[in-house]
């Protein structure tokens, strides 16, 4: 039975993420005892119609441009995924997101040290993608450079032989990282000047705004935040201007299973005060955006850890977060 007010939400999804929003708002009300059961379709067992009733006149609430964003996981690092970084297509894809953020967090952002070597490429195995890599990394494209030299961006056309070594890493690679995500016990990494470069140049290239979650399992015995690598790192990328926004640590409430030591509300807050001391420091961060607590859901002892940060550090960070 055709209605022209309703629509399956499939559909909804095609006019806009905004109106989509407003639809699930509409869904999302708490329900009206009183009203007529208009809504449900007669003798229709097992299914409901849903009436919709989408105002498109006015908005109910208006997200910033960077709304829907990404989130790239530091896992990238390993093997020289993150060389891919710089690589025409997925630039050009990525370009087509933005405005938006690139977060560069996730489980192992609590195992990330920076190492700024003066010659990576000693420190590299071959032959693999970073092999290859170092080979043409110097003679990429000349043409796609001159593309984008106003914004000094470096992207590449990967040889066909790059993408097959690394396609046969894959799944191996993969395999490694499913079993620390089991077993959750997961390996240091080591975020060189050179792999931070690709990130920046990925995001900067892309249009999309860098926000990079710093290591915050650096503890000192009496468990405050050991900012000493951090410090290296925003230094660097300070040296080279790079606009960044920045947070600490992620799911700060999950740290006593992932490493067997917790991390309270207070104490993190107290990072986040050092942190933004540290930040004010270094003219190019003067002024950056720092963001956290980054907890899970909050419910329950995270929403202790969330009040106990929010006492210290509330007027510390320009915005509150948590993930779903
Ligand atoms: C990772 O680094 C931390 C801090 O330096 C250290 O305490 C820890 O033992 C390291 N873990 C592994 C598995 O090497
Ligand atoms: C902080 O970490 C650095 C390097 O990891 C170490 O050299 C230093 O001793 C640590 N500071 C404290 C107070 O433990
Ligand atoms: C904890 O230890 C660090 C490094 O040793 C020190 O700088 C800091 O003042 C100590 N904090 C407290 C509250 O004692
Ligand atoms: C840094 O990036 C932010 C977000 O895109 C922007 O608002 C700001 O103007 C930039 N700062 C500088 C110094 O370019
Ligand atoms: C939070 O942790 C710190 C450091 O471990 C500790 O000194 C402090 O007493 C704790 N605060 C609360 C409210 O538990």
């Amino acid at each position: 039975m055709p209605c022209p007010r309703c629509c399956p939400p499939g559909l909804l999804a095609l006019v806009g993420p905004g109106l989509a929003l407003l639809a699930q708002l509409a869904l999302a009300s708490p329900p009206d005892r009183r009203a007529p059961p208009a809504a449900a379709a007669p003798g229709a067992k097992g299914r409901t119609l849903v009436l919709l009733d989408v105002n498109t006149k006015s908005a109910v609430r208006v997200t910033g441009d960077s709304f829907l964003s990404l989130q790239l996981d530091p896992s990238i690092i390993h093997d020289g995924w993150i060389d891919f970084l710089s690589s025409r297509r997925l630039v050009t894809l990525a370009r087509g997101l933005a405005p938006a953020f690139l977060r560069f967090a996730g489980k192992r952002t609590d195992f990330l040290h920076f190492q700024n070597l003066k010659n990576p490429a000693k420190s590299r195995g071959g032959p693999g993608p970073d092999y290859y890599l170092k080979n043409y990394e110097d003679d990429i494209v000349r043409s796609d450079i001159a593309l984008d030299k106003q914004k000094g961006c470096k992207i590449a056309q990967h040889p066909d032989i790059m993408l097959e070594l690394q396609r046969e890493k894959a799944a191996q690679m993969h395999l490694v990282l499913l079993k620390e995500q089991f077993s959750n016990t997961y390996s240091n990494l080591t975020l060189t000047a050179r792999s931070l470069d690709k990130l920046y140049n990925f995001a900067d290239c892309s249009g999309l705004h860098l926000i990079f979650a710093l290591n915050a399992l650096r503890r000192n015995p009496n468990n405050s935040w050991n900012s000493s690598n951090a410090l290296s790192l925003l230094k660097y990328s300070a040296g080279k201007k790079y606009n960044i926004s920045w947070e600490l640590g992620n799911e700060p409430n999950n740290y006593r299973t992932l490493m067997g030591r917790s991390v309270n509300g207070s104490q993190l807050g107290k990072d986040y005060v050092q942190l933004r001391s540290l930040l004010q420091l270094i003219r190019t961060y003067s002024r950056a955006s720092l963001y956290g607590p980054n907890i899970g859901r909050p419910r329950k002892n995270v929403i202790a850890l969330l009040e106990g940060f929010m006492k210290v550090a509330g007027s510390t960070v320009d915005a509150v977060t948590w993930q779903q």
